[in-house]
């Protein structure tokens, strides 16, 4: 009999053909993801689930399942929504998607980083609600990127694109921060690694590419923004705890900070009663950092491996440790 694999939702083809070469896909249909319970009960018995950013996988989980389970796939570089300790402790091993969003989501840091610079969301609705009067000398003054100071909070695979692109296109010097010094990239960028509070007070522009952990929760919040230029923008494509939304809103009506812009949010979807979409600088995006043909295969694919992998008893091409 062929091993039984839960996926909890329509991947692209390049992924999904591979397992149904090899095992049996229940694939989850509907556009949106299944409700708690039905994630159990279509996982219970199955050798492994392919799951999403929105599915929160977690000790009760693994206990609900049962004793079959020995991977579970996410369709992410991201793992947060995955209790990785929980799964080690049961012997199942957990894969992610690294490497392969990286530019794709680099573009997208890059888009909001000009979006909110240059308040194109202002400038859209202007001409959408047929208030496009004439050419103003003094309306939708934006601020310059040429040559100003961008920090990169987290200088991984992904920031290190966007402060490639950022050095390369505007020549903007580089701050950073990080676990670990990055002497390569210092070498490449001229990019220099310092303290929160220094990225903070002389960045024009800040962009956001650490994981979601308990010391990233909130890491800007009221202090981080008071402690930004009131010219700065900040851009978020990593994870939406990471910034306290609330504070956000607070930062940007009494423009403690010029502009956010948002490819996630906490939660995502964003909160019907969140007033930052009602604020006109802030862009906000329903996290599409990835959302490109390659990359969207390429995420399939690696997810794919990975399932087949655990399941087969294998190293995972791409694992994620404890
Ligand atoms: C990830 O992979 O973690 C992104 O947030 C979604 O593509």
């Amino acid at each position: 009999m062929r091993p039984r694999v839960f996926v909890s939702r329509q991947i692209p083809a390049a992924g999904l053909q591979l397992l149904e070469n090899e095992v049996d896909c229940d694939v989850w249909d509907q556009p949106l993801p299944p409700p708690r319970e039905t994630l159990i009960q279509r996982s219970t018995g199955c050798a492994g689930v392919l799951t999403l950013l929105s599915d929160l996988i977690d000790a009760e989980f693994f206990d609900a399942v049962g004793a079959d389970l020995r991977v579970v796939s996410n369709f992410a570089v991201g793992y947060n929504n995955i209790d990785v300790q929980a799964a080690a402790a049961r012997g199942i091993a957990v894969g992610n998607t690294p490497g392969v969003l990286t530019d794709a989501t680099a573009d997208i840091a890059v888009a909001l980083i000009l979006a909110a610079a240059r308040r194109l969301r202002e400038g859209i609705d202007n001409v959408c609600k047929h208030e496009w009067l004439t050419w103003e000398p003094t309306g939708f003054i934006g601020q310059d990127l040429s040559g100003k100071t961008l920090g990169i909070v987290g200088m991984g695979r992904i920031g290190a694109a966007v402060a490639r692109r950022m050095r390369g296109g505007w020549g903007m010097r580089l701050l950073y921060t990080s676990r670990q010094p990055k002497p390569e990239i210092d070498a490449e960028l001229k990019s220099e690694k310092v303290e929160f509070a220094q990225l903070l007070a002389q960045s024009d522009v800040v962009s956001i590419h650490t994981d979601m952990n308990p010391d990233t929760k909130h890491l800007f919040n009221e202090a981080a923004f008071k402690a930004m230029k009131s010219t700065a923008v900040l851009v978020n494509t990593a994870r939406g705890g990471i910034v306290d939304q609330a504070a956000l809103e607070i930062a940007l009506r009494q423009r403690q900070i010029f502009a956010a812009g948002l490819d996630v949010t906490d939660p995502e979807p964003l909160a019907r009663e969140s007033n930052l979409r009602e604020l006109s600088n802030c862009v906000i995006l329903p996290h599409i950092g990835s959302a490109t043909v390659a990359s969207r295969d390429a995420m399939a694919t690696i997810a794919a491996r990975n399932l087949l992998a655990g399941i087969n008893g294998l190293p995972l091409p791409h694992a994620v440790t404890a």
